[in-house]
């Protein structure tokens, strides 16, 4: 059933019923139109309340419809709409928890809206690249006024129903009702039941005293806060039209230009983001409905960097932690910091005194392993050392409760070893966090070989439940992101031999959309880490070239911000970018010793052979299964390395530019004497889908 239909005493309670949020989906569509035309030919009905069950009024359109034909299909949104607008008994929207996106605009065709206080009312199509596409930017400035109902459009933010209703003027509520919301929707009902002409949200006067300076400012604001998204200015032009035009031309520009929006790259692009999140839970052989392990108590091993960032989460969420360290100096030291990063958001007036505290009286210390017995899992974040990580493993197989989930942050290492450190390899698994670990979106999940899936299960829910991104990896060199990055970053060096600037390469990245250049993310995250990297692949793999010219870097003890020089230079304190003299006449000796003569390089090359070096190793993990779909690793880029958002991530992108091109110039790149020539054989997996005519994502 999508949505149920009683009579209570003269008036017909039409309920939307499609958990979770009833979703205008097909069904629930054709079921209220049924209802109304029902309703309509009853002459004992007066009046009619529509209404949703459960957590929400409706969330709007069902998003299992999205892109396919039953999105359309009639009665479509439009044409609900436009019935309710028709029916000659009054309908009163009885608007509860959430009215969102298509939701909202059901309510707007009806005659009246009631609401309930804490209700959630939002037309949040602008964060999907597309404006409202059932009369939304037509009819909410009619009832809020062109201001309100063009920031709640642009920012695509919820506002809460007793703040509207407070609004002077408005007539988006004809009621805010505390207490039962069906008792006083009903009343109101019996109230209107009468009255004629029936009130329609389309016959009201949209006006501002000022309309045309109005439009003007706001078309530059939004223009600098979303250069790279269209929607958000279409926004404006569609909110205008709600001004300058008549409503029914006014519906016609609303249509026309969701439609184009529909077609924009940046529109597809947040819309694979949309549901390549919510891809990432679903996990083949182990279904949604495993049973999971309960976790009321977390331990952490190490309080450094990492494990201090990891403890805040689950303090965060109410999960009381414990954590462990070998010296009460690292112990206090790792507090602190815990202590610091709180204080600062109460200051920010981002954390509420109370909550900081309730948050700390969660938090525990120990020097000793007897101490994590009572706990559920433990995260170790350790030096990235396996002997290190063996002595732990070995202390934590000895005193942990049978069933506790064992989870290593390690970066790098064997997670299948790590395991096997233990007598219960099933309990063992990947906790791969990203710094800072109370910040960063993205959780890489490590399965290992013998990794129980109820194990697994209970680590994606409970990274829900601290909001993480979390994407499943196999175990692998760098895991998902890692293993790529590291592709990208041997790019850059050769760029820079082959004639690059560091400053080049990163304006030209920026311009992209990355949130940072590779340099300028190299002198943030510490180029010393690569280094250390480079070392160990230099005798695991002999034979492969990498540039020389980070090392050279190393050398000189440039690591990057935290010594105050790295690729760039730093003023004390400082955390801009200067371009530095030292370093471009240590590239241009390096260049010079390997008998290279520069060549200028073009933004575009310099884009694509960053990009489709992530491209290329991410097919190789799709072969190898590390990663389970071309989406997963959309996320991790998106969640965890900057990678601008209206590009879908690297193979999104890869699909628009069209898998044909790239597939062209990874043969172009591969025949650069100064690259690699056989990194840039592109995967099996690309030719494969390439023959077949299919694309990546
Ligand atoms: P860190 O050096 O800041 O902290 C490590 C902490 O572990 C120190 O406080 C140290 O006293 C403690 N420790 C060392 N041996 C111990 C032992 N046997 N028992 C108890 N405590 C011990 O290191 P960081 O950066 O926090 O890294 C920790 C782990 O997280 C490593 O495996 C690293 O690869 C991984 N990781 C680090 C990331 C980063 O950006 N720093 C990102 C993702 C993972």
């Amino acid at each position: 059933m999508s949505a149920s239909y009683e009579i209570q005493d003269g008036v017909a309670v039409i309920t939307l019923s499609n958990p979770p949020v009833n979703g205008l989906g097909y069904e629930t569509r054709k079921a209220v139109a049924e209802g109304l035309a029902r309703a309509q030919a009853d002459a004992s009905v007066k009046a009619i309340v529509l209404t949703g069950a459960g957590k929400a009024f409706s969330g709007g359109a069902d998003i299992k419809e999205f892109g396919s034909p039953k999105a359309l299909a009639e009665p479509n949104l439009l044409s609900l709409i436009r019935a309710a607008e028709l029916c000659t008994k009054p309908i009163v929207a009885a608007v509860h928890s959430v009215c969102m996106g298509g939701g909202l605009e059901l309510a707007l065709g009806c005659h009246y809206r009631v609401t309930s206080p804490g209700a959630n009312v939002a037309l949040p199509e602008v964060k999907l690249g597309l404006i409202p596409g059932a009369g939304g930017t037509q009819r909410l400035p009619r009832v809020l006024g062109v201001e309100t109902a063009l920031n709640m459009i642009v920012s695509g933010e919820p506002v809460k129903s007793e703040v509207l209703a407070g609004i002077p003027g408005q007539k988006l509520f004809d009621k805010l009702i505390d207490g039962d919301l069906m008792a006083g929707a009903l009343a109101f009902a019996r109230e209107v039941a009468d009255v004629r002409p029936l009130p329609l949200v389309r016959d009201m006067k949209v006006k501002h005293p000022n309309a045309h300076a109005y439009f003007q400012f706001a078309r530059n604001t939004v223009g600098a806060m979303a250069k790279n998204y269209p929607a958000p200015r279409k926004c404006v032009d569609a909110v205008q039209a709600s001004v300058d035009k008549a409503f029914d031309a006014g519906m016609a520009f609303e249509r026309e230009t969701f439609i184009n929006l529909m077609w924009t790259p940046e529109c597809k692009a947040l819309r694979h983001a949309f549901f390549a999140e919510r891809a990432t839970s679903k996990i083949p052989d182990v279904p949604e409905d495993t049973p999971t392990r309960a976790v009321n108590k977390l331990a952490v091993i190490g309080a450094g960097t990492m494990g201090g960032g990891i403890a805040m989460n689950f303090l965060n969420a109410g999960i009381p932690v414990v954590m462990l360290e070998q010296k009460q100096e690292a112990l206090d030291r790792g507090v602190a910091t815990i202590r610091k990063n709180y204080e600062s958001q109460v200051k920010k007036g981002k954390l509420k005194q109370d909550k900081y505290e309730q948050r700390m009286a969660l938090l525990s210390t120990t020097l000793s392993y007897a101490d994590l017995a009572d706990a559920d899992m433990v995260i170790e974040a350790v030096f990235e050392d396996m002997a290190v990580k063996k002595a732990v493993f070995e202390q934590l197989d000895a005193v942990m409760k049978p069933g506790a989930i064992l989870a290593s942050n390690t970066s790098t290492l064997d997670v299948n070893q790590i395991a096997n450190f233990t007598k219960r390899p099933q309990d063992v698994i990947g906790t791969h966090f990203f710094s800072p670990a109370n910040v960063m979106k993205l959780l890489e999940v490590v399965r290992g070989a013998a990794t129980a899936k109820d194990v697994l299960a209970t680590v994606m829910q409970l990274g829900k439940k601290i909001r993480k991104t979390c994407v499943v990896s196999g175990v692998c060199d760098g895991f998902i992101g890692n293993r790529m990055i590291e592709q990208y970053s041997r790019q850059a060096g050769f760029l820079l031999e082959e004639g690059c600037t560091p400053a080049q390469v990163d304006r030209a990245a920026e311009k992209f959309g990355f949130a940072m250049g590779p340099f300028r993310m190299g002198d943030l995250a510490g180029n010393d880490v690569g280094w250390y990297i480079r070392k160990r692949r230099y005798v695991e793999k002999p034979n492969l070239r990498y540039s020389k010219t980070a090392d050279l870097l190393c050398e000189k003890g440039r690591f990057g911000q935290k010594t105050g020089a790295g690729w760039y230079d730093y003023q004390a304190g400082k955390r801009d970018a200067i371009p530095s003299a030292e370093v471009e006449q240590m590239i241009a000796d390096h260049r010079a010793s390997l008998g290279i003569t520069p060549r200028k390089i073009s933004d575009d090359e310099i884009v694509h052979r960053l990009v489709f070096s992530l491209v290329n190793e991410a097919a190789r993990l799709l072969e190898e299964g590390i990663a389970l779909r071309a989406s997963d690793v959309d996320m991790v880029y998106l969640t965890g390395y900057g990678f601008p958002i209206f590009r879908g991530g690297p193979m999104c992108y890869a699909d628009t530019y069209g898998l044909f091109n790239v597939v062209q110039m990874m043969k172009t790149y591969a025949a650069n004497p100064l690259d690699d020539g056989e990194f840039w054989q592109p995967a099996p997996l690309l030719l494969k889908l390439l023959a077949e005519g299919k694309s990546l994502v």
